[in-house]
């Protein structure tokens, strides 16, 4: 973890993959991670752990399955939204979005289940800046 502030400007300038979070920071037993996306990630699950997500920058979509049934939210720039532990999920973005996400250290991009993942989503628990 730095001991010097990090602008995420800069942490989102160093790098142009997609669907590939990078850590800034950790709080706790949590990252802070942020994330360019664009188009869709895949559909997932965490058991354990809620994910909380805040649009930076564009506009993005999750999707959720609940149990009464599917529905999308819309996040523009500066929302954030928490997805609770459980419940199958897929972000998206239709024009692109910089995003930051607080979830336990460890957690993968996927989830703990997940449909088949597509070649543009990077299954990851984070990669350092
Ligand atoms: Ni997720």
């Amino acid at each position: 973890m730095a001991n010097e502030p990090i602008a995420l400007a800069g942490a989102l300038a160093s790098f142009d993959a997609l669907w590939s979070p990078r850590i800034v920071t950790t709080v706790n037993d949590y990252d802070v991670r942020v994330a360019k996306v664009e188009g869709e990630h895949v559909w997932h699950v965490h058991d354990h752990t809620d994910e909380f997500f805040c649009v930076l920058d564009g506009e993005l979509r999750i999707g959720l399955r609940e149990a009464a049934g599917e529905r999308t939210v819309v996040l523009p720039k500066g929302s954030v939204f928490t997805v609770p532990r459980g419940t199958e999920h897929r972000p998206s973005s239709l024009s692109g979005a910089s995003i930051l996400m607080f979830e336990p250290t460890g957690t993968p991009t996927v989830g703990d289940r997940h449909e088949a993942v597509p070649g543009h989503v990077d299954a990851t628990t984070g990669h350092a800046l």
